[in-house]
């Protein structure tokens, strides 16, 4: 998407530096600072400080990590090696340990040789899918906003809800959440967004910045207050995305997703999750019980960073000195509080039968290589 008229990806292979290079998020809104990604430890260091985030962009972002690997050593050591390091930055989003796991079975049958070349060209590859992927989710997902703008009066605004960035900056382009926003914009239906800030490191920031940028009408608000919009008849449709979506549909997303749905369900409000197939785990079921929740540092709930009066990007302390803070950073929104997921493929019901509706040929393989038959 554009930033000041110039359109961006939230990754790029700069050919004439022979390069990576990434916006480097930890200082949006404020600054927009581009950065290069040289080294492996450079690679693990942009997906565990957050340099890079969202799901599909730190599986991308993964992918060309273990193409920097291959050119360094392209042995079959080496790759695991690489595996292993980047598959450890963190453990909440699936798409990381997709792109990682398609990486090795591409590039392990090939000779060691090869393995470069065709290791950066998958990289280009899982990054250009993406865009298109969360491309068509938009379409999708835009049929579900013009349905709601039909029931309207003419000129008034569908008023969607979302939490975190699930945006273009999530993703390589478009977002997940945020691709039917941007495409009933551009259809020229009249939207609102409700944008949760999401304490503790207020992504929604990110969102405002980037529905911002796009001309979308939205507004920035706590994260206790959607309860409040929807009891109040102002919020038509939740869109939120996820970080993993278990085989029955249950899906973990950013600490407090969990809440909007119950929020959403008690005041029949739809809640819908967008979320590009890499995102599926096929290998479980209950995303309670199974899906491993990453517990982040306290400094990032006892502290936030903004901007100055002055205009610096600084750090202030909120708590007492000493008070121990506690960080879970995702959580999980149980299948029967979901509308329905918005794939590449259509939208489903969040059900183990609704995904393997759309997506037969994953769920049957999953089926197989966990001892089930055909
Ligand atoms: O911790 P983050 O910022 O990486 O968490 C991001 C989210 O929770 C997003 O909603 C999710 O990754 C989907 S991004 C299209």
């Amino acid at each position: 998407m554009k930033v000041n008229g110039t359109h961006y990806r939230s990754l790029w292979w700069n050919a004439q530096r022979d390069v990576l290079e990434i916006i480097d998020q930890r200082w949006l809104p404020h600054e927009f600072r581009i950065q290069p990604v040289e080294t492996l430890q450079d690679f693990a260091d942009a997906i565990v400080e957050m340099r890079v985030r969202g799901a599909p962009l730190i599986g991308a972002t993964a992918a060309y990590g273990m193409a920097l690997a291959m050119r360094q050593d392209p042995s079959d050591a080496a790759m695991d090696k690489a595996w292993t390091f980047l598959n450890e930055t963190r453990p909440t989003a699936i798409n990381l340990r997709w792109a990682l796991d398609r990486c090795r079975s591409h590039l392990r049958p090939l000779s060691p040789g090869l393995r470069a070349d065709a290791a950066l060209a998958l990289a280009h590859a899982i990054a250009d899918e993406d865009v298109e992927i969360n491309r068509r989710i938009g379409e999708h997902g835009l049929e579900l906003i013009r349905e709601i703008a039909a029931e309207k009066p003419e000129g008034e605004p569908v008023r969607l809800l979302t939490h975190c960035n699930a945006g273009w900056i999530a993703t390589v382009d478009w977002g997940t959440a945020t691709s039917p926003m941007y495409q009933a914009h551009d259809a020229g239906i009249p939207i609102h967004v409700w944008v949760d800030e999401t304490r503790p490191r207020n992504q929604g920031a990110l969102t405002a910045w980037e529905l911002g940028s796009h001309g979308i009408s939205h507004n920035y608000i706590t994260d206790n207050a959607g309860g409040h919009l929807m009891q109040h008849g102002l919020v038509d449709l939740v869109i939120t995305g996820t970080d993993r979506t278990t085989r029955q549909g249950d899906v973990c997303n950013k600490i407090g997703t969990y809440l909007k749905a119950l929020a959403a369900r008690d005041n029949d409000v739809p809640f819908y999750v967008a979320l590009p197939s890499p995102t599926i785990d096929w290998t479980v079921r209950d995303g309670v019980a199974e899906i491993p929740i990453e517990e982040r540092s306290e400094k990032e709930i006892t502290h936030v960073q903004g901007k100055t009066a002055s205009g610096d990007v600084d750090t202030v302390q909120v708590t007492p000195d000493g008070t121990p803070g506690g960080n879970p950073a995702f959580d999980v929104t149980p299948n029967r509080l979901v509308t329905g997921l918005i794939t590449e493929r259509g939208i489903c019901e969040a059900s183990e039968a609704g995904l393997a509706r759309l997506f037969p040929e994953l769920a049957q393989t999953a089926q197989v290589s966990q001892g089930g038959t055909l």
